[in-house]
């Protein structure tokens, strides 16, 4: 299952983003938890000291690895260097697993032991507004979306990403890549306002879009996100004394998380959970499809020199029937 945590600036995303993720871990689930953020700081926020988190590889720095990985030995994709971020896998592609020992985990991907087990952290590295835009060849978040369209995931597996709601995952295709989304929103017109824009662009792509508010202080705040927002405020958090302590570094165990707050993890899991129930492999591939094909005419064939629209498969569709076969043979060698 796939989840993204978007929202303004200093939302609150990331401080989100790593409780459900310290919620998962302590309920034994796996978990690949992305740093897809402007700000990098969700390694912090699990835990990692500054040296530590600068240690983590950056899957922006790693593309050309990245790339020559999922294009295995698919005929459409001639080289890593025609493969943009949006280049959509096909027969002979490699697909990934959360759960699975690969290359590109190896490469990008860094252990971080919580409270009930450790997750897989990878980063895309920090990135500036200009990696923003929708021609950037070198976008920081190609990485991610890349790794998106290649991966097959299962109901009881979670990939969380920390993104941010920039006009770069509306431009790639990126925002339709989730089971669920997750929009972090304080009680502000701000906040509500990134909330809107992200419904308008979601509205045509089927994505399903859950409203968090954050730092709900009253019965005012919770007023007026319902009348902003309606129904699509699955769920509110107040001020953190846990999230403060940790902020200071001195994180308390995760059993110690306020009530009020461990019961709205619990509600974000089940929403996501329930989403799995509409998983559409088919509209999921067609949405890469058609993104690819949208960067490919806009900068994406004259900046290779290629057609990519040639890069796409046309009787391919991602799918757990894929990897089963593939699946049986790693659980029969499990130390492979
Ligand atoms: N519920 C909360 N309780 C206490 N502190 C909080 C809470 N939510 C967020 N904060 C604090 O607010 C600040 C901003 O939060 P955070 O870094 O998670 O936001 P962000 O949306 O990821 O920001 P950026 O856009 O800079 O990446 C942090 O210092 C964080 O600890
Ligand atoms: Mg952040």
């Amino acid at each position: 299952m796939k989840i993204a945590f978007v929202g303004k600036g200093g939302s609150g995303k990331t401080t989100l983003s790593s409780l459900f993720i310290r919620h998962l871990a302590a309920a034994g689930a796996p978990v690949v938890a992305i740093d897809a953020d402007i700000n990098q700081h969700l390694g912090a926020a699990l835990g990692l000291d500054e040296r530590e988190a600068a240690a983590v590889p950056a899957m922006g720095e790693r593309l050309p690895l990245i790339k020559d990985y999922l294009r295995g030995h698919n005929p459409r994709i001639a080289s890593a260097a025609t493969m943009i971020k949006t280049t959509p896998p096909g027969e002979g592609s490699r697909l990934v697993r959360v759960r699975e020992p690969n290359p590109l985990y190896d490469a990008c991907a860094r252990p971080v032991e919580l409270d009930g087990g450790a997750v897989r952290l990878m980063v895309t590295g920090p990135f500036t507004d200009s990696d923003l835009g929708v021609a950037c060849y070198h976008s920081k978040t190609g990485a991610v979306e890349l790794y998106l369209n290649h991966l097959v995931d299962g109901p009881d597996e979670y990939v969380v990403v920390d993104m941010t709601a920039g006009s770069d995952s509306f431009a790639s295709g990126m925002f339709t890549r989730f089971d669920i989304t997750f929009l972090v929103a304080e009680p502000t017109r701000k906040g509500v306002s990134v909330y809107r824009q992200y419904r308008d662009y979601a509205r045509d792509y089927g994505v399903v879009l859950k409203v968090v508010g954050n730092k709900v202080q009253g019965p005012d705040d919770l007023d007026f996100l319902r009348a902003e927002v309606g129904d699509d405020l699955l769920v509110t958090v107040g001020h953190s004394d846990w999230v403060r302590a940790m902020e200071k570094g001195r994180p308390p165990r995760f059993e110690l998380l306020e009530d009020a707050n461990h019961t709205a993890l619990r509600r974000l899991r089940t929403s996501a959970d329930a989403t799995y129930e509409l998983r559409d492999w088919e509209r999921y591939t067609r949405q890469m499809v058609h993104f690819h094909l949208k960067n490919a005419q806009s900068w994406g064939n004259e900046r290779t020199g290629a057609d990519l629209a040639a890069q796409v498969d046309p009787g391919f569709v991602l799918g757990e029937h894929l990897v089963t076969l593939s699946d049986a043979g790693s659980s029969l060698s499990p130390t492979a």
